[in-house]
């Protein structure tokens, strides 16, 4: 259905018009009027309207040259011909013109209304239709994407292993003190990062097969804090509140600690001094209680409890104008990025069936939320 539709009547008659307006309006419709072709066509250029009430007969540029010039400019608002001096001839030239609705003055208003309403549920029948179509179309983009990006990086995976294979015998027939073992090493280096490229461009598109088993979601994390917890500058405070056991959770202890790994070091980075707070925290929500707008975009929640391990930081937040973009593969505002902890991220809560939300503003911190089903499809009031 579309929220209060917007219709624009012309016709060279003011009282008309402004009838119609009354009438329209008190039905919830968003009326506006004009009494030439030339100011319609005006209008049709620089707003967007639902429907069009066009009389034929004006002066200076009849109704059939207004269909004429909005189809030219490739407007494809519905149009509904009215006129008082009609012919057979006049409704069928407007109607294989591209009128969609012929009305003859006088018409009764519920005819009039019934008219309106049937070709404006038409419309919204069919942006819903052509939404979905673009939708399906971008899915399908998505997915050959995907299927072209792992072929690629299963490809890179192999020939690397060829190459660092053929470098680590090279190195270890080599002499000390050969001059070119440097160039060597450096090579087995560059080797090693375009493996871990390939290996996270996998993780993205869940080609990685994970080891699951029930995990407890609290245990895995704070495994993860001893690493950063003496590496953290001294301003910086990391402050964590989790539950001493739980919540369980089916899932890769190793890759929930790499999701967990990326979302720290974002939160450090985002700090650009050595001042700042990084608070983490898990706790169980009932799935009604997981925001809708969340990634992946079509994710449902199972009619369970989630586990919830939030990430905040008092860092530079993040413009609007990024949000979307976070999680594309090689999306980076940092000199030395890589555009890729959170492609991965994403990649692994969604391969345990989980989602991921973000709140951020430039300048108040931003917040991190993984949301990931508890083991056993628990009932939520079950899990207290
Ligand atoms: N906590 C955060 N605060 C502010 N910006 C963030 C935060 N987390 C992510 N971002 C933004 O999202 C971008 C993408 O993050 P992502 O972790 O995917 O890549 P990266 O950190 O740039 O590089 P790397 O591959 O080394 O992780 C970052 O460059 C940054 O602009
Ligand atoms: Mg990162």
């Amino acid at each position: 259905m579309i929220i209060n539709p917007k219709i624009l009547v012309v016709d060279d008659e003011p009282r008309f018009c402004h009838s119609m307006k009354t009438l329209l309006s008190s039905q919830d419709y968003e009326v506006k009027t004009c009494f030439n072709g030339s100011d319609a066509l005006q209008f049709l250029t620089e707003e967007t309207f639902d429907l069009v009430l066009l009389d034929i007969f004006m002066e200076d540029m009849d109704g059939f040259q207004v269909i004429e010039n909005k189809i030219d400019r490739k407007i494809d608002t519905p149009v509904i011909i009215m006129t008082g001096r009609s012919s057979a001839d006049t409704a069928v030239k407007a109607l294989r013109m591209g009128a969609i609705e012929y009305l003859k003055k006088p018409f009764e208003t519920r005819e009039m209304f019934s008219s309106v309403k049937n070709i404006l549920n038409q419309r919204a029948l069919e942006k819903e239709r052509k939404a979905a179509e673009s939708q399906s179309v971008q899915r399908r983009k998505l997915e050959s994407l995907g299927r072209m990006a792992g072929s690629i990086a299963h490809h890179f995976n192999n020939q690397l292993s060829a190459v660092m294979g053929n470098l680590e015998i090279a190195l270890e027939d080599l002499p000390v003190d050969a001059g070119y073992r440097r160039n060597l090493f450096q090579a087995m280096m560059a080797a090693h990062k375009a493996t871990s490229v390939s290996r996270q461009m996998l993780q993205y598109l869940g080609h990685t097969s994970g080891r699951f088993m029930p995990t407890d979601l609290s245990e895995s994390c704070r495994k993860t804090l001893a690493l950063f917890q003496t590496a953290i500058p001294r301003g910086m405070k990391l402050s964590v509140d989790f539950p001493d056991f739980g919540p369980v959770i089916h899932a890769d202890p190793i890759q929930i600690q790499q999701v967990l790994t990326h979302l720290i070091t974002n939160a450090w980075e985002s700090i650009s001094d050595t001042r700042g707070d990084i608070a983490l925290s898990i706790t169980v929500v009932s799935h009604e209680d997981i925001p809708s707008r969340c990634i992946p975009i079509d994710w449902q929640p199972r009619d369970i409890a989630h586990a919830c391990l939030e990430v905040s930081d008092t860092g530079c937040g993040i413009p609007a104008k990024d949000i979307d973009k976070l999680f594309d593969p090689f999306f980076t505002t940092k000199f030395m990025g890589r555009g890729l902890g959170l492609s991965v991220a994403m990649g692994i809560v969604k391969a345990h069936s989980g989602c991921i939300t973000v709140d951020s503003e430039p300048g108040s911190g931003s917040v991190f939320r993984i949301y990931l089903p508890v083991t056993g499809g628990v009932d939520f009031a079950e899990t207290f």
